[in-house]
């Protein structure tokens, strides 16, 4: 299975740190962002990624990242040239997933514990079509992509909305996102947001409306390590997960 690691965006959230360095270079504890990311996918298996981020920064991630070898991966670079949004730098990745080939997009601010390998057999086994997210309790889901949940107890995930004011439920949905060829039909679909950019969350609530959109939780630790709280948050807990 291939991974697509976005490391893209203006990080504007941790200027002016971001002034200098890509948010995913900046350093969680012992070791850059971004390196947390690669250690999540190759644990669980996945072992060819693609690396897609601005074109100010791609040249500090092949000096320290290099073709991956060091971090037991096949590394592939694409430039975003603007920050479009998340689905629009997906979709730098048409031709990097072969059709019938289901794969993991992973934003590299997002930092957690759990292994992904559980999560990616739960989605391997889904008809083809299929998209799956996965989501975090938190305590402040107005930050992110939050799930709306039917009210029948059975737990349907019906669409998600987007840094709601009034959150309709305590989770979180992650930047862990599985997917198959059909997202890039999906993307191909949508407009851009009034914030100018093409949302993952636009992506998913379109397959949320076909019936075709599934979750499931993450156990452990999980944060977007976007904001300066986060980020020496992160550091806290991520202490120990790299040598
Ligand atoms: C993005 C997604 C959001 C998700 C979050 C996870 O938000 O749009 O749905 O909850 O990542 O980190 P952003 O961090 O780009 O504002």
């Amino acid at each position: 299975m291939k991974g697509v690691l976005l490391a893209g965006g203006n990080g504007t959230r941790l200027l002016p740190l971001t002034k200098y360095m890509n948010k995913h270079l900046l350093p969680v504890g012992k070791h850059p962002m971004i390196a947390y990311g690669i250690h999540k996918l190759h644990q669980a298996g996945i072992d060819d990624i693609l690396l897609i981020t601005g074109s100010k920064s791609v040249g500090l991630y092949a000096e320290y990242l290099e073709n991956g070898r060091s971090f037991g991966v096949n590394l592939t670079y694409k430039v975003q040239e603007q920050a479009g949004g998340i689905a629009e730098a997906l979709e730098l990745a048409k031709g990097f997933i072969p059709h019938g080939e289901k794969f993991v997009v992973l934003l590299g601010d997002n930092l957690f514990q759990d292994d992904l390998k559980p999560f990616i057999q739960h989605y391997v086994q889904q008809p083809s079509g299929t998209a799956m997210v996965l989501l975090s309790p938190t305590d402040s889901p107005h930050r992110y992509g939050v799930p709306v949940f039917a009210e029948d107890g059975g737990g349907k995930l019906l669409f998600i909305e987007e840094k709601p004011v009034n959150p309709r439920s305590r989770h979180a949905v992650t930047g862990i996102y599985m997917y198959d060829h059909s997202v890039f039909d999906i993307i191909s679909r949508i407009s851009p947001s009034e914030r100018g950019e093409l949302e993952i969350t636009d992506v998913n609530n379109l397959y949320a409306a076909n019936g075709t959109l599934i979750y499931d939780i993450l156990q452990q630790w999980w944060c977007d390590a976007g904001t300066f709280e986060s980020l020496q948050e992160a550091a806290v807990h991520m202490k120990d997960e790299l040598p």
